[in-house]
This record gives C-alpha cells, structure tokens and sequence, in this order.
C-alpha cells in the first residue's frame, strides 16, 4: 500500500514523525510538502494529495489501493478542503475509535489531524489504525457511501 502525505506548517513536525514511523513499517510514504515549518496555505497540500490519489484510483481502477494523511493545526481545514474533491472521503480523527470506525463504516481514503489538537503519541496509534483497518463491505455501508459519492 502506498501512502501519500501532506501538511501545511502547523501539522509539518507531526507529518515529519508520520514519514519516519511509517517508512519504518516498510510503507511507500510519498510527501507531497510542505517542506518547512514557515507559514503557508494548507488548500494547496490538500489539493496535491486528493489529486494524486484520485489519479491512482483512475489509473489503476482500484479504490484505496493508495491512502492519504493530512496534517494541519486543527486538521479541519484540511479535511474541508479535501472532502471538496471528488472520490476523496477524508475523516477527521483524533481517536482510534474514529479511526477504526471511518475504515470499516465509510472506506475513508485521507485521514486528517491537527498537531495543535494531539500529540504525537495518539496520533501514530490513529495513523496504524486507520491503516490496519480494512473496509467491512457490509452491503448498507456501500449503499450509503454511493448516497454522497
Ligand atoms: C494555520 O494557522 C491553521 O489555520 C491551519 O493549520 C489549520 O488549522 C486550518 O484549519
């Protein structure tokens, strides 16, 4: 599984932590910036990461195959931006349970957090859960993910 990363420069230290644990799982981890910790627009990084991951849904025909991770202060403008972009369900997630939960009941495909909301500990477990947990596939999660995508 691939992982695409991104963060403005509140969530930039945090994203930082997230690379070095995941690679350290033996993920691909791709960062699409930022690249410091100076201020700048998280709708830019937003952008970059939903548009590559709804390029490699659209190249390979295969939903979450690939799966994002955006960092920013609060993480809830980044999760507004990236739930503009079509194919993207992006979670807010501050917690395993929500983590787990978003996998198994709305397939998401970007998990948000905001490094002034959590600290680095919590958010690795959220990060491996998000990732560890499949899709259930339960017939009513799929008929009430095609209602909004
Ligand atoms: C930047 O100060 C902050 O607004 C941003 O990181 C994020 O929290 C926005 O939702």
């Amino acid at each position: 599984m691939k992982i695409i990363i991104g963060s403005d420069h509140g969530g930039y230290h945090l994203k930082l932590e997230i690379i070095e644990h995941l690679k350290g799982r033996g993920f691909e981890v791709v960062d699409v910036g930022s690249d410091s910790d100076e201020s700048t627009d998280y709708p830019i990084y937003a952008k970059k990461l939903t548009d590559a991951i709804a390029g490699d849904i659209t190249a390979n025909n295969v939903d979450y195959e690939t799966l994002g991770i955006l960092v920013c202060g609060t993480g809830i403008g980044m999760s507004m931006a990236a739930n503009k972009v079509e194919g993207i369900r992006a979670a807010l997630c501050h917690d395993t349970f929500s983590a787990e939960a978003t996998r198994e009941h709305n397939n998401a495909n970007v998990l948000c957090m905001g490094a002034r909301v959590i600290g680095p500990g919590l958010a690795l477990k959220v990060v491996d859960t998000f990732i560890d947990t499949p899709f259930s596939k339960d017939e009513r999660h799929v008929r009430r993910i095609s209602m909004y995508s």
